[in-house]
């Protein structure tokens, strides 16, 4: 059985004091059996806040914190990156790449992306990669055929001891924060096919282990549908995460399987 993840995704949302106010609430209201070692929680706040939150969370089993996005490169002269090893080094479990946002807005290639991975893991962080396809292809019924080249071109050029250590998040790019979230018959369609694949290329056991989380506009009334798919095994929420309350219904969505 896959371990289960629901990571808060805060994008470039809060400011110092709502960090703090945000994480103490929802750390305030956690019940026994909200995580465990089969059911984890990550926060992944803006860069300026990780430290913030990951001292906050640092005694709590299970509970951990990701880092947004990181460099492409090692270390040295690239103004305004933040390396994998400076993540590493605050205590950074997860690390998400390729989200559609920076694919759009900062152009990001399939290849700067493979190299971000590389990053990750050879700093001992756990890469979140993210994949989704925007209306057209869907509508063109290409998606699938489209997220599988999306991976085979960022992730799955790994080796066995490396994919194993990775995270794959289906985020359909017309369901980002749009309120209009995939039905969980869309949701489980696609995940199927991912789960296929990497038993396809990596082995039936590797395949059932895997994390693939949803993200897209899943919120405190939809997440327990999603979450009864088979093959979703959580959620990457963006809205939803920054309201305590609703991020807390989420986590308490995922079925005890
Ligand atoms: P929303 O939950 O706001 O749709 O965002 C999803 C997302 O992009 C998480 O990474």
């Amino acid at each position: 059985m896959s371990i289960k993840l629901i990571a808060g995704n805060w994008k470039m949302n809060t400011s110092l004091e709502e960090a703090n106010q945000l994480i103490d609430e929802i750390i305030k209201n956690l019940e026994d059996g909200d995580l465990s070692a089969e059911k984890k929680v990550a926060i992944i706040p803006p860069f300026p806040f990780i430290d913030l939150v990951l001292n906050k969370i640092k005694t709590i089993p299970n509970f951990y914190v990701g880092a947004q996005d990181c460099s492409p490169f090692d270390n040295g002269a690239y103004t305004g990156d933040v390396s994998a090893k400076m993540l590493k080094s605050l205590g950074v479990e997860y690390c998400i790449i390729g989200h559609s946002e920076r694919r759009l807005h900062h152009q990001e290639t399939n290849l700067t992306l493979s190299e971000k991975v590389e990053q990750a893991l050879n700093n001992d962080i756990r890469p979140i990669f993210c994949c989704g396809e925007n209306l057209e292809i869907r509508e063109a019924n290409q998606h699938i055929e489209f997220i599988l080249k999306q991976l085979y071109d960022g992730l799955f050029f790994l080796p066995k001891e490396k994919i194993v250590k990775t995270i794959i998040a289906y985020e359909p790019i017309w369901a980002i924060g749009t309120g209009k979230t995939a039905t969980s018959q869309q949701a489980q369609e696609m995940h199927a096919a991912i789960r296929n694949e990497i038993s396809k290329n990596y082995g039936a056991e590797i395949g059932t282990y895997f994390t693939i989380l949803y993200g897209g506009s899943c919120n405190a009334k939809n997440a327990a549908e999603l979450f009864a798919c088979p093959d979703v095994d959580g959620g990457l929420i963006g809205g939803a995460s920054l309201n305590a309350a609703d991020f807390l219904k989420i986590i308490k969505s995922l079925p005890k399987k």
